[in-house]
Order: C-alpha cells, then structure tokens, then sequence
C-alpha cells in the first residue's frame, strides 16, 4: 500500500476526511512499527529512551522491543496521580510502556486495560507483558471510539498521541466519558496546533498517519472535551513538539498535555 500518494481530499481549505481511509492507513503504519519492533530492526529507536520524559526508573527495566515501539509524545502517567488500586485504560497502547508503568503505580490490587486497533500492536504488546510479568495488564484489539469497555467503570484514561489519528474525536470522547467514573480523569499527552497547517500539509495521508495532518487547533481539542462531557479540562504544559525545520508552520506544532476530569 502506498500512503505518499493518498491525499485528504479539501474543499475550499476545509478537510473532508475519509474515516475509512485514515483508519486502514493508520493501522497500516503501526503493523509495520510493530514488527519492527518485534525483530529489534525497526526505523528507529523509539520515543521513550531519548525524549527525557520518562524517569529513568520507569522505563530500565521494560524490554528493548517495547521501548522501540514507543511513539508517544510526552508521559502521560506523569500528568497526574494514578493510586494503588486504581482501572486504568491507556487509548492507542501500541507495545504497552505506558501500561506497564501505570500498572507498577496501581499495583497488584489494579487493573490495566491498553486498547489498540492494530493486530501487530497487540502481539507486541502481549509478548512485552510476558517480559515484565505484568499480571495485572491485559490488551484489547478494538477502536478507541468502541472500547467495548463498560459503562462508568474506569477511574483514570491515559492516552498517548493517539487521539490525534483518530479521524473523530468527538466519538472519542463521548467514548471516554461513557467508560470513566463521575469524578474520573483523563491524561492526555497530544499533538495539538496553535494555528492551521498549510493544505499540502494536512492533506498529506502520510502526515496523518505521522501524527500531523489529524492535529487541531488547542482550542478546538478543549471544546470538543467539554461538550463530549468533561467537566474540567486543564493544560498542564504545552511545549514545542519539532525543535529544528526551517518551515513557519513548523513553530504552530505543540506537545500538549491535558489532565481532564469527567
Ligand atoms: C503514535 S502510536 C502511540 C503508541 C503508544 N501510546 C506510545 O506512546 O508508544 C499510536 C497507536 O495508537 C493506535 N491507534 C491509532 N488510532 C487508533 C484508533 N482509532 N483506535 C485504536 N487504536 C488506535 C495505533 O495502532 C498505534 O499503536
């Protein structure tokens, strides 16, 4: 499959997204990072190593294949507390890093549900919890918008640039306040913007699935969170996310973590 030549099709600089194609896509980029990853061979090293956003502690003893997989954009089990005993459901788990550690902080008495779309992702992310032993970490192959997850049963979402593939980010978040306890939270680590990409880069199917073109404005993201249900949504940092490009566009491409409460 060739991604490059996919475009977003626009309508007078409006985005005129194709659900269907952006999820194949998408599923199709993670099943080859994931096997990658499985054979120690992948594209690169993986985010979680060299970014400085994860403490040493959290991340020495996870296995080698699991750091590789890692693409996220920031730490979301740093953005708040997570307590012993606590249900925890990371949306987009990839190989499972951010499961492990928040299941190392909700301990033996917690429970840890990573969900992913992508077949590979799950494989991974099943032999990396064979590693680490993780007894209270279990995966699930589904969408983030259809969990399967039940109603008000979750007292903390992680979620790690993963929203910004989602094609609908309000059934994301509806989703979210569905599964989430009354007072529950929500740590999101994301790709957001401070102003729009130009069209040849948001109509770039190889941008989405690199977690670009799907980036919306801080303000839109926060509202969509507010009227999907979330009673309180904070930024807790907002950081440059690609240092070094020569572009203008370049500077508008921000980290951002949110801690949301339902
Ligand atoms: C950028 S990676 C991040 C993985 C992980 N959170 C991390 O920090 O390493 C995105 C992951 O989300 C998954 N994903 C993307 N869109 C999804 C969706 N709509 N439903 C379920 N999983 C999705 C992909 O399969 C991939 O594993």
């Amino acid at each position: 499959m060739r991604l490059r030549s996919r475009c977003i099709e626009t309508d007078g600089g409006k985005k005129l997204v194709d659900k269907e194609l952006i999820i194949e896509s998408v599923r199709y980029r993670y099943g080859e990072l994931a096997r990658g990853a499985a054979d120690c061979c992948g594209e690169r090293d993986g985010f979680a190593p060299g970014s400085g956003v994860y403490e040493s502690t959290q991340i020495k003893d996870l296995p080698e294949e699991a750091l590789m997989a890692s693409a996220g954009c920031g730490n979301p089990n740093a953005i708040g507390e997570l307590k012993q005993g606590e249900t925890v459901v990371d949306l987009g788990s990839g190989g499972g890093i951010d499961c492990f550690i928040a299941a190392n902080m909700v301990g033996e008495t917690g429970r840890v549900i990573g969900v992913d779309m992508t077949p590979d992702m799950i494989n991974l992310a099943n032999e990396n919890k064979v590693k680490v032993e993780a007894g209270n970490v279990e995966f699930r192959l589904a969408q983030i918008d259809k969990t399967g997850i039940d109603t008000d049963s979750v007292d903390v979402i992680i979620s790690n640039c993963v929203i910004v593939l989602a094609p609908d980010k309000d059934a994301v978040f509806r989703e979210s306040v569905r599964i989430l306890k009354k007072g529950g939270r929500m740590h999101i680590s994301d790709v957001m913007l401070t102003s729009e990409l130009p069209d040849h880069v948001s109509s770039d199917m190889d941008n989405w699935t690199h977690c670009l073109a799907g980036a919306e404005l801080i303000d839109v993201y926060i509202k969509r969170m507010r009227e999907s249900g979330f009673s309180k949504v904070e930024i807790t940092s907002n950081v440059s996310y690609r240092e070094g490009l020569e572009e203008d566009w370049v500077s508008s491409i921000r980290s951002v973590n949110l801690l949301a409460t339902n």
